[in-house]
């Protein structure tokens, strides 16, 4: 029995902040070389969860009945119609199961909804927008009778600044982007959707994601420490809320592959996190059959990949157990009973474009929460002289081509835009920019332009419009009250970006603003987008973050532009003034030779942890965004829990540890609360965020927020309670995460950098 320690309180005062530490030396670098074997792998059970205990009694007694060859199909795809199908038993009543992109709707299908993509969410700093999401999202895969929903994603995370996937995922911050992965799980998993978060683990760039001509692919090698503070965090959180299923990286690890790495899998994600469900390979991510079986994949995709008959004959020769075998199986159909799909599933109803076929409409009301969604994640970062929200203007210049359609989207008839590269340089889209381009592309059942929701609100206000798609020195018009000017910045699966601009739309918008002085940018960006070339430019008077908005993109922008809704997104990564400012952690790693290494020697310190550190002033720093409001921050206050155990280490475990890992984790251990006021003329959102300061880790990690709506002169108390998890660091010694008998400051702002209140608890 551990001595419980009483956890003390310091008096409030004002904190200077101590900058955390990167590697200075070398020599500190830990050494990658090789993964550490962890086998074998542990067998499902449920873990504590009386639920998935008896999914798991059921699971086990089909199972039991199975043929070898039967419990072999079951863990490998084959041909249908969905992005991945596994092996049907029908004669046990068991169907093949159906698996299908992507994160912000369902890719491919008709009569779907094309929803803002995860890094538009992530902008919006919004828990409950985030469960809506995932429960709207749910609903469709639901509908087309899609077992296995291939979201949401947390990796990559965000470490490289010119990542093609980035968008994919909540920001750049593994809090902000697990309280996404909680909430979209949640959401999900209550339609009964079986969600399968991704990638699993440290896929941070695609550049020699897999093997090729060059070799093997990259091999990211992190200490064990950042794995679990950064990268593990938010599938953590994941893993919490009960998500079904996993999905393995391409890449390397300490030179093993994702989906063969025992650490990873058997280690952190099956013993240490507990984890009930199936690990599935990312699509033809596997690359040896005995080797992936023992190190912990459990279904092979698209199809038998090395297993099939390999694995039948692996299985009888014994390299492979039947208890692997059988666990790989029960996982899997534990799962499928676990979300209740055996009770009134609806049948798949995934069809082929080119196949004529019954209508399956499973929009529902969804437009209306992807408008919502939309305008909440739009970002103001620019607002001289408060030129927005407009007053109704009589007469508008729209200029570039990201306000109109793309003429043809449909190249690929399974995601917009094109998919994986489009046709001007790989860097902007010629044509509205919704959502990005690979797998995590949508469908969407129309998109509502930025030029045609303006035209329609310009039509009721009895004014006019000239407009110029093309010209990047478009003629201006100078009776116009303004000059909105459409910029994007595409990036997608596959490959990296080469730069954070192009040249033509900042020359676009150089041209505008010399004749016009009024000029309001818009940047449709799949990631970060630099502005310093004009940003300054005093004829811009105002600039908008439109990120990727879903198919009511012009609708959601013009309720922000013309201040219907105030905004409040705020930025989930940071925009560097220069774009040398990311240092090594601008561009994907290229590595050379057949076995390419990528060593985060930067641990902790990315994004604004790197700006932070080497106390790089950006652009616009990470938290950032403006409103047509104010809002005072007052009365920070501290208290502790009621039982709050501030033991050090956690206390050992009589019980397997439930899916998350330790439960005293996720205890609050104190409250910090504030007083916000709404002290300006119109209601609207505000996004205060929590940040501590935790001893020997970055000097501000963000561990709270809250997006709250407040009338012209309301005030609420706003409260963030920091569990154990949020205040630990990861004790690679130990192997535990350990609460340090310290001093942690605390700081309430409305950016990461934009303090306006302070604290102090003291851990003893
Ligand atoms: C780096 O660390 C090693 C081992 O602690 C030490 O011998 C060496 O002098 C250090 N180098 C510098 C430049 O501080
Ligand atoms: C990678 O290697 C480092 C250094 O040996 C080790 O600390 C870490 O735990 C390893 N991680 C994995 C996933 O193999
Ligand atoms: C394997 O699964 C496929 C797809 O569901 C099915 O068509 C086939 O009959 C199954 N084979 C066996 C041996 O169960
Ligand atoms: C399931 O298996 C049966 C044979 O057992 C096969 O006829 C049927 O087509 C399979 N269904 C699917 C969806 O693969
Ligand atoms: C068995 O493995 C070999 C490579 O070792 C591969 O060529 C073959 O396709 C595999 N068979 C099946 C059924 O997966
Ligand atoms: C068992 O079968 C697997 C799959 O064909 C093969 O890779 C492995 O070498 C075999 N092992 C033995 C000991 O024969
Ligand atoms: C903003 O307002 C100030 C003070 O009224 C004025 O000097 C300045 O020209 C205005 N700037 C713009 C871009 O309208
Ligand atoms: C975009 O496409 C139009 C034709 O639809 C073309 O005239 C224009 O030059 C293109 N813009 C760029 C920047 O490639
Ligand atoms: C911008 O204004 C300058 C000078 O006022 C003029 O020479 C130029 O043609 C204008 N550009 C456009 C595109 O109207
Ligand atoms: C990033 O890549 C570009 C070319 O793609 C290169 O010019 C630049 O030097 C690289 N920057 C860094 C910091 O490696
Ligand atoms: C701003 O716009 C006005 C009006 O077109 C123009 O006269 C002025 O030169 C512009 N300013 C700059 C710095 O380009
Ligand atoms: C950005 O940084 C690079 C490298 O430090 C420098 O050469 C360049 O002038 C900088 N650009 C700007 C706009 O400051």
């Amino acid at each position: 029995m551990a001595t419980l320690r009483s956890c003390s309180i310091a008096a409030l005062s004002f904190v200077a902040l101590a900058w955390g530490q990167g590697y200075t030396n070398e020599s500190e670098v830990p050494y990658y070389g090789q993964s550490p074997p962890v086998y074998p792998t542990p067998e499902g059970t449920g873990g504590t969860d009386p639920a998935w205990q008896a999914a798991y009694f059921r699971a086990a007694s089909i199972v039991s009945q199975m043929t070898l060859e039967e419990k072999v199909n079951v863990t490998r795809g084959h041909p249908g119609t969905c992005v991945g199908n596994s092996g049907n038993v029908t004669r046990l009543g068991i169907p093949a199961l159906c698996f299908s992109d992507a994160p912000d709707g369902i890719r491919g299908q008709e009569f779907v909804s094309a929803f803002p993509a995860q890094i538009h969410v992530g902008a919006t700093f919004d828990r409950d927008l985030m469960y809506r999401y995932g429960e709207a999202l749910g609903a469709e895969f639901r509908g087309k009778g899609i077992n296995v929903a291939l979201l949401p994603v947390a990796g990559p995370l965000g470490r490289v600044a010119r990542a093609g996937r980035n968008w994919e995922g909540f920001g750049a911050d593994p809090y902000l982007s697990g309280m996404g992965m909680e909430s979209v799980v949640h959401g999900a998993q209550d339609q009964g959707v079986i969600a399968q978060a991704k990638h699993w683990l440290l896929n941070e760039q695609e550049y020699r994601r897999n093997p090729g001509s060059a070799g093997e692919s990259i091999s990211s090698n992190v200490d064990d420490r950042t794995l679990h503070e950064l990268y593990a965090f938010p599938f953590m959180d994941a893993l919490h809320a009960g998500v079904a299923s996993i999905m393995c990286s391409y890449q390397r690890t300490n030179n093993s592959y994702g989906c063969q790495n025992s650490k990873l899998l058997n280690g952190v994600l099956k013993t240490e996190l507990g984890f009930q469900g199936f690990v599935t390979s990312d699509w033809a991510a596997q690359h040896a059959g005995v080797a992936s079986a023992n190190a912990g994949l459990d279904i092979v995709m698209p199809d038998g990949g090395y297993w099939g008959d390999n694995l039948t004959e692996a299985v009888t020769n014994g390299s492979v157990t039947d208890t692997r075998l059988n666990d790989m199986v029960t996982r899997i159909v534990a799962a499928y009973f676990h979300l209740n799909q055996d009770q009134g599933y609806p049948e798949v109803g995934v069809y082929p474009y080119n196949i004529q076929h019954e209508i399956i409409d499973v929009q529902a009301n969804h437009a209306s929460l992807i408008r919502e969604i939309g305008s909440a994640g739009t970002v103001l970062v620019k607002n001289t002289n408060n030129t927005l929200p407009l007053r109704s203007p009589r007469f508008l210049n729209i200029f570039g081509y990201d306000a109109k359609l793309p003429d043809s989207p449909w190249t690929n008839p399974s995601r917009f835009g094109g998919g994986y590269e489009v046709n001007f340089g790989w860097s902007t889209l010629n044509g509205t920019m919704i959502t990005g381009g690979g797998s995590g592309s949508s469908a969407p059942p129309y998109v509502v332009s930025p030029f045609q929701a303006l035209q329609n609100r310009v039509v009721q206000d009895h004014g006019i419009l000239r407009w110029d798609f093309d010209s990047v020195n478009p003629t201006v018009y100078a009776n116009a009250d303004a000059c909105l000017v459409f910029i994007n910045a595409y990036a997608s699966e596959s490959f990296d970006r080469t730069s954070l601009t192009d040249s033509f739309s900042d020359q676009l918008v150089h041209n505008v603003a010399t004749n016009c002085s009024n000029t309001i940018v818009v940047v449709h960006s799949a990631g970060i987008r630099v502005v310093d070339s004009w940003i300054e430019h005093p004829n811009v008077t105002a600039v908008v973050f439109g990120l990727l908005p879903g198919q009511e993109s012009g609708n959601s922008l013009v309720d922000v532009l013309y201040g219907d809704i105030s905004p409040s997104g705020r930025l989930p990564f940071t925009i560097a003034k220069n774009e040398s400012d990311y240092g090594n952690l601008l561009n994907s790693t290229i590595g050379s030779g057949p076995f390419p290494q990528d060593d985060f020697t930067e641990g902790l310190y990315i994004d604004y942890r790197h700006f932070d550190l080497y106390n790089i002033t950006p652009r616009f720093e990470f938290g950032y965004g403006l409103s047509y409001t104010q809002f005072s921050y007052s009365n920070l206050s501290i208290s502790l829990a009621a039982n709050a155990s501030c033991d050090e280490y956690l206390p050992t475990l009589s019980t397997p540890t439930p899916q998350g890992g330790h439960p005293a984790l996720w205890e609050t251990l104190y409250t910090v609360s504030i007083t916000l006021t709404n002290t300006g003329p119109v209601a609207g959102h505000e996004v205060p965020q929590l940040y501590v300061s935790i001893p020997t880790a970055p000097v501000r990690q963000l561990r709270g927020f809250e997006r709250v709506y407040l009338a012209s002169n309301e005030s609420a108390t706003v409260s963030f309670p920091l569990t154990r998890r949020d205040l630990s660091v990861w004790d690679v010694v130990a192997q535990q995460w350990r609460l340090q008998h310290s001093s942690y400051p605390v700081v309430v702002g409305a950016s990461s950098r934009d303090v306006r209140l302070s604290g102090n608890i003291n851990v003893s």
